[in-house]
């Protein structure tokens, strides 16, 4: 909830649907679970506080299982710019990676956040696409900038 009200452009849920959930739907996320085996939430940790999260959302018709998507990268101010961001999608690639299934990962970047871009640009992931107009937040339009990572 801090990313999406912090960096409301960033992403492409919102403050407002999302605290509208229970969070039993939250709990019911971050579960494992054996019908969505790619799926999983990596945390940074200073002792019990979290300081930064990375998702992986897989796809799981039959054409489309192969390919996964990152989401949700996020670093609270006070861990930012040590490295906790690279770390956490270094760490879900090598996790992506011991997953049979998968060959590629996916995301999209909101054009205009060049850090983030030149992170996941450091990991791998090259552009291929820019969607235009692709989210509108508070009345202003924004593109989105579309990446692949290959896995092996
Ligand atoms: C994007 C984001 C996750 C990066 O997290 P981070 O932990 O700050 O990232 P890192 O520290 O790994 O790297 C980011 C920058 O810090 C620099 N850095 C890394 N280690 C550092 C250190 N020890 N000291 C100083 N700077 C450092 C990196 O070189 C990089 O700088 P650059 O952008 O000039 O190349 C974070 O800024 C964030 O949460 N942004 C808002 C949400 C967002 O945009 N998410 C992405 C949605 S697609």
């Amino acid at each position: 909830m801090r990313a999406l009200s912090e960096h409301p452009a960033a992403f492409t849920s919102s403050a407002e649907e999302e605290a509208a959930r229970p969070l039993s739907w939250s709990e019911q996320r971050l579960k494992p679970d054996a019908q969505r085996p790619h799926d999983i939430f990596l945390g940074a940790w200073q002792s019990n506080l979290l300081l930064g999260i990375v998702g992986l959302q897989g796809r799981y018709r039959v054409k489309e299982r192969h390919n996964a998507t990152l989401v949700g990268l996020y670093v609270a101010p006070q861990g930012s710019g040590h490295g906790l961001g690279l770390a956490l999608v270094q760490a879900l690639l090598a996790h992506a990676r011991s997953l049979p299934e998968l060959q590629q990962l996916d995301l999209t970047v909101t054009e205009g956040n060049p850090t983030a871009q030149a992170l996941y640009e450091r990991c791998g992931f090259s552009v291929w696409g820019v969607m235009p107009r692709a989210v509108k937040v508070d009345g202003r339009l924004f593109a989105k900038v579309h990446m692949v990572c290959p896995l092996r």
